[in-house]
């Protein structure tokens, strides 16, 4: 590997060496000021554009134009299965089977309809653990459950906070509270990567210890599909949901995805929330009402799937595909953190910290960065780096989010990043 130097020339000398460099191309990013592309650093909000995108779309725009209600049934893009389209290439990202992922409604909804099958209170077995800091929809959402079960959150809500002046949870911690309320505990939800910080939790044991307790376990892998390796089946996960607008590109409000392990997906004996497009599709336009599942994760459908957004998505998970999958982008965005790291010691030093952990199996693609120059405020940080076309986000209260993606951030625009960042510290505390 290139000696790591701060200067542009290393930033240049290991974008000629990246073997995925050319799928930068493949991506829209937004103009700057200057009409070069920004430094886009927010895939973790928002994906960029696979320019396949609209080519995807238009092509069902046309099939909708040209056929009309006959393209739910006609050819190779038929309507009526279209999400089976995009579940190969879905089991690959989350390391998932065909039976176990489908592309379907979105993150908070498909969380809701899990919960309802994997969340199963008793008067001893009631508890959800979740984190201190989790994303408001997942708190919400799992508050909302357990009132709906008849029990109330606050003696059923067991919440794991890191410890005091710490920013990140501990896994003896994680594993010790599991213990603690293994026979009261129902269900564990966590995330696979922690939104603000950036933490990648040890799923894998986070999902033995939970199983050892006699309870279930689900992920919101919203920060963590498509941007770090998942092997769903493997840990034995029960059940997960994600979006697919930050690292899967798959657009604004894209259509979400859920996972169910193989084990469950044919128990019959599951509480459900049903719809008729998890209905056996060979008898579903039958129009009977004797429900009859389908024998895969497919049968937590509820709706006709919107096409549209699904179209977009297939273009980006097709990219992902000819990049050969998250093994080489994770070795990638692995480089790109050690040349991250390195550039923040040298060019920026005390100024900023990480608060992301710099373990590497603990962290992904993002970086939670926080000022610490003594009078200068981290929003005006974020403001400048705006106005100079560096594009991160800023998560209240205090963090800069900053996510190089490997598919299509370079050296370069990590070396700006940088660059730019170091101009503004400069500026603002002289
Ligand atoms: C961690 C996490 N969970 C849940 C959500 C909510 O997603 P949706 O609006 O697709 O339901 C988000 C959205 O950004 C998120 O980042």
């Amino acid at each position: 590997m290139t000696l790591l130097t701060t200067g542009a020339e290393t930033a240049a000398a290991l974008d000629a060496a990246d073997p995925l460099a050319s799928f930068r191309d493949e991506f829209h990013l937004p103009a700057g000021r200057d009409g070069s592309p920004q430094i886009y650093l927010v895939g973790n909000s928002l994906g960029a554009v696979p320019r396949a995108a609209a080519g995807y779309v238009n092509a069902e725009l046309e099939r909708w134009a040209r056929l009309g209600a006959a393209a739910h049934f006609e050819g190779e893009l038929a309507w009526l299965p279209y999400h089976e389209l995009l579940t190969s290439s879905l089991g690959r990202l989350v390391g998932g089977r065909p039976s176990e992922v489908v592309a379907m409604n979105s993150l908070t909804v498909n969380l809701h309809l899990l919960m309802v099958s994997f969340y199963d209170p008793t008067p001893e077995r009631h508890k959800i653990l979740i984190e201190d800091h989790a994303f408001p929809s997942d708190h919400f959402a799992v508050e909302s459950q357990i009132r709906q079960r008849g029990h109330d959150p606050a003696e059923s809500l067991v919440i794991a906070r890191p410890r005091s002046g710490a920013e990140v949870l501990r896994r003896d911690d994680l594993l010790g509270l599991i213990a603690e309320h293994g026979p009261e505990l129902a269900l564990v939800m966590l995330p696979g990567v922690q939104y603000y910080t950036g933490q990648v939790l040890p799923m894998a044991e986070i999902t033995a210890a939970a199983h050892e307790a006699g309870a279930r376990v689900g992920f919101d892998l919203a920060h963590a599909v498509g941007n770090i390796p998942l092997a769903l089946h493997d840990w034995n996960v029960d059940f997960a949901a994600w979006c697919s607008y930050k690292y899967l590109n798959g657009g604004p409000g894209g259509v979400g995805g859920a996972f169910v392990h193989e084990r469950h997906v044919g128990d019959r004996s599951l509480p459900k929330f049903l719809g008729w497009w998890g209905q056996r599709p060979d008898i579903r336009f039958e129009m009977g009402t004797v429900f009859d599942p389908i024998g895969s994760v497919e049968s937590w459908q509820l709706s006709n799937p919107p096409i549209l957004t699904m179209a977009a998505l297939r273009a980006s998970l097709d990219v992902f595909d000819r990049a050969g999958g998250m093994e080489p982008l994770r070795a990638k965005s692995q480089r790109q953190i050690e040349y991250l790291d390195m550039l923040l010691a040298e060019v920026i030093g005390d100024r900023v910290e990480i608060v992301t952990p710099t373990a590497p199996a603990e962290r992904g693609c993002q970086y939670a960065l926080r000022v610490k120059v003594p009078g200068v405020d981290g929003r005006a940080v974020h403001q400048a780096l705006e106005e100079a076309d560096v594009v991160c986000d800023w998560r209240y209260p205090d963090v800069i989010r900053a996510a190089p993606v490997p598919l299509y951030n370079s050296f370069t625009d990590i070396h700006r990043f940088i660059g730019t960042l170091d101009r503004v510290l400069d500026e603002l505390s002289g």
